[in-house]
């Protein structure tokens, strides 16, 4: 008999790391024109000049944080000067976490004790720079977040107005926005927009062909040959390109790859690549229901319930169906905007029968729905 089976020990994978979202990969390909930008950003600090501010926009998955990475990387190889400070918002999403992990980053000592106000913490920040006298380059990246959680104008003043204050501290700011529904002009106080002049540097989703190098790529660094077929390959590729996200295509390789070898086969199956799919969707789906407010998932609740496979409720009867300490009309009208968005709902505009109504009909299946609601709560 063919011996075809996997002792303990052994793995596909040469590498798995290479499939984790945070890894930030060798080959960076396809983003020249972007890194490129960002680089003549930053380049006057080396010289002491200062950094130009940078807004990098582009929906998930189209290589923004890395890029930033990547140069981040090499500032710290080649020079002291400038300081880069990574401040992911989707985890700091209020003034005071930044300006903490700022403070934190910058100095590498603990965090300030509980009950140290903004404003101090600023001051601690830029009395270090001072003293150091160093170039802070800050990113903060999904700034999105900031805006949902109305924290970006009140984070985004100090960061620029610092030096009217304190003459020798300048921060050179990247600001990565991944919702491309945002107006960035009309999310900014006036306050704001008169200092804050940035250059946008724009990340158009990836092509087939770009995704299919990219994978392929980490294919060959991360597994052994032959592990995964082309032609399987192919299979997720076409799978990510109705979503558009790099990171699923990562996420299937490596969840297909763990079905194959927890049946203890050399190779992935079609089979293994289906079952991934729909795990990943799963996963997907429950991540972006425990990332909602609690506002949010009432709304999505309710119309959940009030959803069958005959009717789908409009958004009058959902808003009457919400409790009377619940969202009021226009949060709610945002709430389904942005559920939308986020493919939970689809909304369905109609003018039949006199009067415009709205219908709402769920984007996935209703009980996967309420279950996921309930085990977030
Ligand atoms: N051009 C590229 N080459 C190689 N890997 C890439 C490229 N663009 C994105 N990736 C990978 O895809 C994933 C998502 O990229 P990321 O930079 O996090 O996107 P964004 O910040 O725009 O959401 C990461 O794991 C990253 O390593
Ligand atoms: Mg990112």
């Amino acid at each position: 008999m063919k011996k075809n089976l996997l002792s303990w020990e052994e793995t596909l994978f040469r590498d798995q790391d290479v499939f984790d979202l945070n890894y930030v990969p060798e080959q960076f390909d396809y983003r020249d024109e972007q890194t490129q930008a960002l680089v003549f950003a930053i380049r006057p600090a080396l010289r002491g000049g200062k950094i130009l501010d940078t807004v990098c926009r582009g929906p998930p998955g189209t290589g923004k944080t890395t890029s930033v990475k990547k140069i981040f990387e090499s500032l710290r190889e080649t020079t002291q000067l400038v300081i880069p400070i990574h401040v992911n918002c989707r985890i700091d999403s209020s003034e005071y976490a930044i300006f903490t992990r700022i403070y934190t980053s910058l100095t590498k000592l603990s965090p300030p004790p509980s009950g140290t106000s903004v404003k101090q913490i600023i001051d601690m920040i830029a009395h270090y720079i001072e003293k150091e006298n160093v170039h802070p380059l800050v990113c903060l990246d999904d700034a999105n977040y900031l805006i949902y959680e109305n924290q970006f104008n009140k984070t985004l003043y100090p960061l620029i107005r610092m030096h009217e204050i304190f003459p020798s501290v300048n921060f050179g700011l990247i600001i990565i926005i991944s919702d491309p529904e945002i107006d960035l002009q009309n999310s900014l106080e006036v306050r704001v927009q008169s200092t804050f002049h940035p250059e946008v540097i724009q990340y158009p989703p990836y092509s087939a062909r770009e995704i299919a190098g990219i994978l392929n790529e980490r294919v060959k660094q991360g597994l052994y040959p032959k592990v995964l077929p082309p032609d399987l390959l192919d299979v997720i590729i076409d799978n990510v390109m109705k979503h558009g996200d790099v990171r699923l295509g990562l996420d299937l390789i490596k969840r297909s790859v763990l079905y194959a070898e927890k049946a203890a086969r050399k190779e992935v199956t079609e089979e293994d690549i289906i079952k991934a799919v729909e795990a990943s969707r799963d996963r997907h789906l429950e991540m972006l229901i425990s990332s909602l407010s609690d506002d949010e998932r009432l709304v999505l609740k309710t119309a959940a319930e009030l959803f069958s496979d005959e009717t789908s409720p409009t958004t009058k009867e959902i808003m009457e169906a919400l409790p009377d300490n619940g969202p009021k009309l226009t949060r709610v009208s945002e709430i389904f905007k942005r559920l939308d968005r986020l493919r939970l709902i689809d909304l369905e505009y109609s003018n039949q029968g006199g009067g415009r109504r709205r219908y709402v009909h769920l984007h996935e299946d209703k009980k996967m729905i309420l279950s996921l609601i309930s085990r977030s709560e």
